[in-house]
């Protein structure tokens, strides 16, 4: 209380910026018309209300997807997604990051469905190089099926992380110096899909999909791309005026934003690579290991 009343300035500062952030936000709100393109499906991805929503459907025949038509090289991407209702098990909806070629760079996020009542598991991976084995999971602090969460990728030249409606679930830093590849070369497009995954996502692979309950539908919205736009073979931060003023270009985890983290972390997580060493039998991965630097 203190602090604020003898700060008015601060605070007035604090709202200008919301304000500011907000309009930012606004302008930017995306349309999928305009932000991306269905790309596989066959009529099972569309794009409705004027280009403000977007559902991706699976049934036994396929499952469908879409994606942007920028690419980016550092972004804070959100996207708001509604998972599909009811017995979802066997169902895999991503929403991710992805460079091109045989050494690529990929952010994901994946939520593997369940059945109705039982929780689904966010499944996250970074591949830099085209090597991945990096995945951690989550179970949700709300119902994802029941209304739209925002879930974003921060992607910038010292951090990745992964916040589910704004709050930090998973962090993988720019550990170059400890010899870990970072994805700083190639820009990545953003990805989404729906598809038939009941060999390894629902427990494992031990449930099914179950096909008389297609089609399975998941929902999309307020796609925010607060991004470096790549064309032609240059960044569009690369000019002087935008990259230091955003932001989230030197965003990384504030002292309450590390114990949000480790809330997530203890409360929520499912399985983390970090902690298999069976799994890596000589030795974990490096940044598994590397102590906290900045
Ligand atoms: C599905 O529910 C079961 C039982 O609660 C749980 O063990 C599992 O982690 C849940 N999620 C997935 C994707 O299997
Ligand atoms: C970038 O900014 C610096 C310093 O503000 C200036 O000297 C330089 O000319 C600018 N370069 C471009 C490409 O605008």
């Amino acid at each position: 209380m203190d602090t604020v009343s003898s700060h008015p300035n601060s605070l007035e500062m604090l709202l200008i910026t919301c304000l500011m952030v907000e309009i930012f936000m606004v302008a930017y709100a995306g349309n999928f018309y305009q932000d991306v393109d269905i790309t596989w499906g066959d009529g099972r991805g569309k794009i409705l209300n004027n280009g403000q929503l977007l559902t991706l459907s699976l049934d036994k025949f396929s499952g469908s997807g879409f994606q942007s038509r920028n690419e980016y090289l550092y972004g804070k991407l959100d996207m708001q997604l509604k998972l599909v209702p009811g017995n979802s098990a066997g169902t895999v909806t991503a929403y991710y990051l992805k460079s091109q070629g045989s050494s690529w760079d990929e952010i994901d996020f994946e939520f593997l469905g369940n059945l109705s009542g039982d929780p689904y598991i966010v499944h996250t991976n970074v591949y830099t190089k085209g090597k991945g084995d990096r995945e951690q999971q989550f179970y949700l602090w709300f119902n994802p099926t029941a209304d739209f969460h925002t879930y974003t990728i921060l992607w910038n030249p010292g951090h990745i992380i992964f916040y589910v409606d704004g709050r930090p679930i998973r962090e993988f830093k720019n550990l170059e110096s400890a010899g870990v590849p970072y994805p700083k070369n190639q820009p990545m497009r953003m990805y989404s899909s729906i598809w038939n995954a009941d060999d390894w996502a629902t427990r494992g692979g031990l449930v099914k999909t179950d096909w008389s309950q297609a089609p399975f539908t998941a929902s999309f919205r307020n796609f925010n791309a607060n991004a470096c736009i790549w064309s032609n073979g240059v960044s569009s931060c690369s000019s002087n005026s935008s990259s230091s003023n955003n932001p989230w270009f030197s965003q990384e985890l504030d002292s309450s934003g590390q114990k949000v983290l480790k809330w997530v972390q203890k409360n929520y997580m499912v399985y983390n690579y970090c902690k298999d060493a069976k799994r890596f039998p000589q030795g974990l991965p490096v940044e598994c290991t590397v102590t906290n630097r900045k």
